[in-house]
């Protein structure tokens, strides 16, 4: 399958890491960061109308060792607000018909063409003739034989499924799956419905492969199978995003919602570097680590004194300490490298005590991705952990970029002609590169086509309850088009985890 095979079988030579130093001071370490210019690339036009694509980092991403004020608390702040903007007509948009297919009912998986005889029905009794299965909790025990169960029902269907070929379809009856503004602990950032989002039939969208259907993700069934693990997501605020995603999907089904809980009590999820839901009646925890480039920021002392930020593209960032034991890891990077001083790379990169005057930034990633593989062929053991990279998530900054006033309010349906999306980045091909230069098999979910055709998930004005007076003035101009509303577009990779791990979780024990 073409998702799923992105393991390859030339290693790399073995490299080295450098992970303990300063571990210590790792938490006392975190601080903020204030927003600087990113702009990103891509610049497409059309007739009527000019889709830029940007990014916005989280303007309280983390980034500890680029502050410049070490007194600051972690405390949220609100975003401050990129200078500069333009004022820009939301003029054209992308118009084409409603998709309204008739739903196909998620709890029958859908056969592939030539793919067998599968059409045992399962129930809760029809548990066949099974010896453990190697992966589940071996107690004989309902939940665990569900597990086995929903296994051997998808496994035929999902084993040649292409999951990310495939089309958004209308699902009215099963989605969104938890309802908007149910899940508390999703930031304000991400809440869009609550921030008065009128709309909804984006929240009604499923995403089906052309050879198969995906199985709806059943929360207690994904809680079973992390039974005793550790889920952790690494990488930049859409891994949050995702991370927020799945806790409240898995939240919204245990029993007892006392028994969930962030493992230091938190509930505020952006402006520190680590973060831990402890489902408690499972023994697991669905972690996520802010890493936006996986390498390790870092600062050097010129001849003048001066400190000077740089970025260590042959380390791994120091949290990679903490997540090194989980069971399940999902990374991603790729929206950071786009900014100014990234993009740019004079005197930045570093390697050893090398810092190059000036660097490609695509050679610099290339570099970076490459330390990031070493560190897993020497630090993860496939036959007890899974790894999965995300890959780049679409943006849609309509008539300007991210910080001039790009758009993509009023967007309220997806991209129906395929003429409109964007090329597939080469960061992603990059990525490719490196993961076929590997050993150590990564799932890589490649989701940039399919979050590319969502011009109508992201937050656009609604990303905040209540806009400052600066905002109020033109609040057109604060568009945060790179982020997903939720319930909403994560949910569905969190859909395509669900599938990957009912198809892999047998491989680890
Ligand atoms: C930082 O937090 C401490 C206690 O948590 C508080 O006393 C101090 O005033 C805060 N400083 C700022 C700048 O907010
Ligand atoms: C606005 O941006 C333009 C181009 O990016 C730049 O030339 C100009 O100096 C900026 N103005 C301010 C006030 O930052
Ligand atoms: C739409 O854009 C065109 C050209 O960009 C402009 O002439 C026209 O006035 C705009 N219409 C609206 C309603 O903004
Ligand atoms: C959808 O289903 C309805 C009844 O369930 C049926 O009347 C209609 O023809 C179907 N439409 C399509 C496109 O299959
Ligand atoms: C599927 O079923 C057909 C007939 O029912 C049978 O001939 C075929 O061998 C089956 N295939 C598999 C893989 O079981
Ligand atoms: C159960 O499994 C055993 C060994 O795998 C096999 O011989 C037997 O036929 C199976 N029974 C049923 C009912 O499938
Ligand atoms: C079965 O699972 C439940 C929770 O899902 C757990 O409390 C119970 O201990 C398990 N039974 C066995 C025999 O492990
Ligand atoms: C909880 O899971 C950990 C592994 O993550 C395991 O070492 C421990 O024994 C488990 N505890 C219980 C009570 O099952
Ligand atoms: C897609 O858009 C292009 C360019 O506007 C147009 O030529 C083409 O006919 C469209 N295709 C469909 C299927 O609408
Ligand atoms: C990922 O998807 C893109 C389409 O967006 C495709 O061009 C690329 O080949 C895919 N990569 C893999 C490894 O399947």
């Amino acid at each position: 399958m073409m998702a799923s095979n992105a393991v390859k079988y030339m290693p790399i030579h073995g490299g080295t890491t450098t992970t303990t130093d300063e571990i210590k001071s790792f938490f006392s370490a975190v601080k903020h960061r204030k927003t600087s210019a990113f702009v990103y690339a891509f610049v497409i036009t059309f007739v009527t109308f000019t889709l830029c694509v940007a990014f916005t980092p989280s303007p309280n991403s983390y980034s500890p060792w680029f502050s410049t004020s070490p007194s600051q608390n972690n405390t949220l702040q609100a975003p401050a607000p990129p200078e500069n903007r333009t004022l820009v007509t939301n003029n054209a948009t992308f118009e084409s018909p409603t998709i309204v297919k008739n739903r196909t009912d998620p709890s029958q998986p859908l056969l592939t063409a030539g793919s067998s005889n599968q059409t045992r029905t399962t129930t809760d009794d029809d548990v066949p003739n099974q010896t453990a299965a190697p992966s589940v909790d071996v107690s004989v025990n309902s939940s665990s034989s569900s597990v086995k169960q929903e296994m051997e029902k998808w496994s035929e269907t999902l084993k040649d499924c292409e999951f990310f070929d495939g089309e958004w379809i209308k699902d009215d009856d099963t989605y969104p799956l938890y309802e908007p503004g149910s899940c508390k602990l999703i930031d304000e950032q991400f809440d869009c419905v609550s921030n008065g989002r009128p709309d909804r039939d984006f929240q009604k969208l499923k995403w089906k492969p052309k050879k198969c259907s995906l199985p709806r993700l059943n929360g207690g069934i994904m809680l079973e199978m992390l039974r005793g693990r550790r889920l952790a997501f690494v990488g930049d605020s859409l891994n949050r995003n995702m991370w927020e995603s799945l806790v409240c999907m898995l939240k919204g089904s245990v029993k007892d919602e006392g028994k969930v809980y962030e493992a230091k009590g938190r509930h505020h999820f952006r402006g520190e570097a680590e973060y831990s839901f402890v489902f408690q009646d499972y023994n697991c925890s669905v972690e996520f680590f802010v890493s936006p480039f996986l390498v390790q920021e870092s600062e050097i002392v010129d001849k003048t004194g001066t400190k000077k930020e740089t970025l260590r593209l042959d380390l791994i960032g120091k949290s990679s300490e903490q997540y090194k034991g989980a069971d399940i890891i999902v990374f991603n990077t790729g929206h950071w490298w786009t900014h100014d001083k990234t993009s740019k790379g004079e005197d930045y990169y570093q390697e050893g005590s090398n810092v190059y005057h000036e660097l490609d930034v695509l050679e610099a990633f290339r570099k970076a991705l490459t330390t990031w593989g070493r560190w897993v062929e020497k630090n993860v053991n496939p036959e007890k952990s899974l790894v999965f990279f995300r890959g780049f998530s679409a943006t849609h900054f309509r008539g300007g970029q991210w910080n001039s006033g790009g758009a993509c309010d009023s967007e309220t349906e997806p991209i129906k002609n395929e003429t409109y999306l964007t090329p597939y980045p080469p960061k992603m091909k990059v990525l490719e590169g490196v993961l076929k230069g590997m050993t150590t098999p990564v799932t890589y979910l490649n989701i940039t086509r399919l979050t590319d055709y969502r011009k109508d998930g992201h937050p656009s004005v609604y990303r905040k309850q209540s806009l400052s007076d600066e905002e109020k003035k033109t609040p057109l101009l604060y568009q945060d088009c790179s982020h997903w509303c939720l319930p909403g577009v994560p949910d569905s990779w969190n859909e395509i985890l669900y599938a990957e791990l009912l198809l892999k979780l047998n491989q680890i024990g």
